[in-house]
């Protein structure tokens, strides 16, 4: 048994995820904490809100709340909604917790003390109309990177590019709009990432086994000596994490805060803390320090394709920079963008289909599964409602709905509420369970890879096989001319039932738990061996029908939630 530890990307604490977010790090990390932990490992698997910076400042200004305020209750919102769709976190933590504070400020004075900060005197943009600086988002653009209208000061969304506020091309105050901007002098912690450059080459070069998509935009941001210049790492805000030098004042630094993307991931350590402060764990450190124990840890992390610069230069020069044993991560499963309907998702326009109003619509496990053997992997992918509909009920209803209800309504018909007893297996059964075993050891081998779209055809297949297999091998015909097949027909064919129930746990967790329980069973054991697992199920063994496990989208649903979801969310 293997432990592993998993995060994903922490979300912003402003508004509702949409499932461009979800797809991108929180869902497939999920699915993998699930899958791992059906495998028999130990899992901790963590998650946050990410509470500081100028996103959370500016919708709490624009919700009429103070911002702690907002956050806690918008922490609470998202906290819910990961439930609804069955995120299935060890803890879901706050960055402003207390716990990231003291960590965050005690990183601070471990870099310092390694003669890694250095206070920079600079220049900020600074707004008379606003009468305050305007650091990161409170400013936005053009690019002049990509040209993109709307980059803001410290990333542009489009072409992912990492930027200063004075980079920008036409800046304004996405406070009041003002552009009568200028520049005044302030002073600033830099983090000396460039000193560690060397060194995070090494470590990336290292990493051959990770996807190209993260180890590729991590290399451009080295070899551009881009990604790598000395970075503030602190802001004049009011909202934020105190810079302090550990439990010392830094003087000269008083009124300022650490910066965002600074004090976030290490929120992936405070949130372990937070985990055994809220009585979930009893020790932390062996899943994070690495002389206490982590060292045997799997550590992987889930994001969206804009977050890599982040997980490969920054928050690993900041760990290695502490010169303490913090555990590195092993593995980084980065995401492409999934698009909308022919453009993007869109949180300022209400673009698309968010987090609240899906679950509205349809169960959870319905848009896990379309997002999950859609998941951008390989490129950006795009959801249309078509697309949607098409694979809900073939796969889901067409497929392993109406395979479960077709042998169990069967059953009940002509054996009763029991596994009836029948014969020895034929040729038939033989090779499906031939073809069944090679499936599930390729299924396993997706998985271990995070391939996700590849376990999920593999997943598919894996339950077309079943109902193939009961489609020739027809027990509602066999019966006439031999009962004792056809009973063992319907033997192997309520097993498969479990057994699928087993396997697409990390897909469908919802509709796997129904499934056990209308088998009746809690036998849960990953199926190491596949005959085995088919025969788990013994005669005399007492189910029920289940409810309709999945309905189909109907064409008005599909034509109407078309309409109610192309812009403007009220
Ligand atoms: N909040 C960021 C985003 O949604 C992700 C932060 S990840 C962390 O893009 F590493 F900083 F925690
Ligand atoms: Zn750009």
């Amino acid at each position: 048994m293997a432990r592993h530890l998993i995060t994903s990307a922490i979300p912003y604490i402003n508004g509702i995820k949409h499932l461009g977010n979800l797809v991108g790090s929180q869902l497939p990390a999920d699915l993998y904490a699930r899958y791992l932990r059906g495998r028999g490992n130990e899992v901790l698997f963590l998650c946050a809100t990410d509470e500081h910076g100028t996103p959370a400042e500016l919708a709490a200004a624009k919700a009429g709340k103070p911002v702690a305020e907002y956050c806690a209750e918008m922490h609470e919102v998202q906290a819910r909604l990961a439930e609804g769709f069955r995120l299935s976190f060890d803890h879901f933590g706050r960055s402003s917790g207390p716990r990231n504070h003291r960590l965050t400020q005690a990183f601070a004075a471990a870099l310092d003390k390694a003669g890694l900060i250095e206070e920079v005197s600079e220049e900020q943009m600074y707004s008379p109309t606003d009468g305050r600086f305007l650091p990161d988002r409170y400013i936005e653009g053009t690019c002049p990177n990509c040209g993109f209208d709307s980059a803001r000061g410290d990333q542009c969304d489009n072409c992912t590019k990492q930027l200063d506020p004075t980079d920008l091309i036409n800046p304004r105050s996405s406070v009041s709009g003002a552009t009568d901007l200028e520049v005044r002098e302030t002073r600033h912690l830099y983090l000396r990432q460039s000193q560690m450059r060397d060194a995070l080459q090494d470590w990336i070069d290292s990493k051959t086994d990770w996807p190209i998509l993260t180890t590729s935009i991590a290399k451009k941001w080295l070899n551009d000596g881009d990604g790598l210049q000395d970075r503030g790492i602190t802001r004049d805000l009011d909202w934020g994490i105190p810079v302090r030098k550990g439990d010392d004042p830094w003087p000269g630094m008083e009124s300022k805060v650490f910066y965002v993307w600074f004090d976030a991931p290490i929120e992936y350590i405070a949130a372990a803390q937070e985990w055994v402060d809220a009585g979930k764990g009893s020790d932390w450190e062996r899943w994070w320090r690495t002389d206490k124990g982590a060292e045997d840890v799997r550590y992987t992390q889930f994001m969206g394709k804009d977050n890599v610069p982040f997980h490969t230069l920054s928050f690993p020069a900041t760990i290695l920079g502490s010169g303490e044993p913090w555990k590195l991560v092993d593995y980084i499963k980065s995401f492409n963008y999934l698009n909308y309907d022919g453009g993007q998702f869109s949180t300022s326009r209400g673009r698309g289909v968010f987090m609240d109003q899906a679950l509205e619509l349809l169960p959870a496990d319905y848009w896990r599964w379309w997002l999950l053997s859609h998941a951008p992997e390989t490129s950006d992918a795009e959801f249309t409602w078509d697309n949607f509909q098409a694979s809900v009920n073939k796969d889901l209803a067409d497929v392993l709905g109406n395979f479960v209800s077709r042998i169990t309504k069967f059953c009940r018909s002509k054996f009763g509420e029991v596994v009836p007893e029948g014969g020895a297996y034929g040729e038939q059964e033989t090779a499906l369970i031939a073809d069944l075993t090679a499936r599930v050891r390729a299924f396993e081998g997706h998985m271990d890879a995070i391939e996700v779209r590849r376990a999920a055809a593999e997943l598919r297949a894996i339950w077309a096989a079943g109902n193939e297999y009961l489609q020739s091998a027809a027990p509602w015909t066999t019966i006439k001319t031999d009962p004792e097949r056809a009973a063992m027909q319907v033997r192997l064919g309520l097993n498969l039932i479990r057994f699928y129930a087993v396997l697409s746990v990390p897909f469908l967790p919802d509709a796997s738990a129904e499934l056990m329980a209308a088998m009746q069973t809690d036998l849960s054991d990953w199926p190491d061996d596949v005959p085995a697992a088919l025969a788990a199920l013994a005669p005399g063994h007492a189910f029920s029908v289940p409810e309709v496990t999945f309905r189909k989208v109907t064409d008005e649903e599909r034509e109407d939630w078309a309409v109610r979801f192309a812009g403007v969310r009220s």
